[in-house]
């Protein structure tokens, strides 16, 4: 971390930015924004500067850290979605373009590998929690593409934002969650009211097509997006007790039992699902 201590102050005033769930004191300050300091970091900063360096403009850029030792980043101008989801998270343009930005950030990272810095970001096993699906670690996924986390300009999708869940994963693992937030795969009860109307199947399928995934993947998006379910219950109440925080949070605000009406969600239409993404 040689030479980035300092390089940037902090200066006031500081727009609090909210949207996220877990990451407190996100703030924007001119045309940079400031991420308070995380287990995270580190990962986050190669990550973003390998994307600098193939040229990949959907990300923001690393610019070092701030004089309380907060990463720096820059800002990106456009539209992000706060809650309550802003309507337009329902255009289907909008959701194609948020598979094709993923699909560029897959071609990006590709030459990143596996760098050793994303060792300890294996995911956590819990007690109980059953065997991950199987599919190899292919490269780093984003893994959190919610509608608060994609930046739109003229009506399209920029910009990813927030890597901190980024980790060895796979292509599919990242298709998976786009459809669970932007298809969306969830019960209606469940989904912001901005797309209680979407029509999961018909959305699905356009991104897919949009991400221009292969058959082979196709044909474990439903299996998988389960298995992901399941052990992400579990995860996130591992999360809740060791981590506290935003994660307590959540888990109080009833993630658990969401994640339970969406397993029986998935396990009702797995068979309209998955003819809908072949
Ligand atoms: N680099 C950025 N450019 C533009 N907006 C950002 C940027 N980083 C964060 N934001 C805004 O701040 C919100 C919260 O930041 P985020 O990094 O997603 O934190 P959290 O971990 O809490 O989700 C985002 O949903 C977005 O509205
Ligand atoms: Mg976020």
């Amino acid at each position: 971390m040689e030479g980035q201590v300092n390089a940037w102050d902090s200066v006031s005033p500081e727009e609090l930015l909210q949207g996220g769930d877990v990451t407190e004191g996100v703030v924007r300050s001119g045309d940079t924004v400031r991420r308070p300091h995380s287990a995270s970091s580190e990962r986050v900063r190669s990550l973003l500067i390998h994307l600098e360096r193939v040229g990949f403009a959907g990300a923001p850029r690393y610019l070092g850290v701030d004089d309380r030792g907060r990463d720096v980043l820059t800002f990106v101008d456009g539209e992000v979605a706060r809650r309550p989801a802003p309507e337009w998270v329902a255009s289907d343009d909008r959701a194609a373009s948020v598979a094709s930005l993923l699909r560029a950030y897959h071609d990006a990272v590709g030459s990143f590998g596996m760098p050793e810095v994303f060792d300890d970001a294996s995911p956590i096993r819990p007690e109980g929690s059953p065997e991950p699906f199987p599919v190899p670690n292919e490269l780093i996924g984003h893994r959190d593409v919610t509608l608060e986390n994609v930046v739109f300009r003229d009506g399209i999708a920029s910009a990813l934002i927030d890597f901190d869940l980024a980790r060895p994963s796979s292509r599919i693992d990242d298709v998976c969650n786009l459809l669970q937030w932007w298809a969306p795969w969830q019960p209606v009860e469940d989904r912001p009211e901005a797309l209680a109307d979407a029509d999961a199947c018909a959305r699905a399928a356009m991104l897919v097509d949009a991400y221009d995934l292969d058959a082979a993947s196709r044909s474990m998006l439903v299996p998988l997006a389960r298995n992901t379910a399941e052990r992400t219950w579990y995860s996130m109440r591992l999360r809740a007790e060791r981590d506290g925080g935003g994660w307590r949070r959540m888990w109080d605000a009833g993630v658990g039992d969401a994640i339970r009406r969406r397993q029986e969600w998935l396990r009702k239409n797995q068979e309209a699902l998955t003819k809908a993404v072949m």
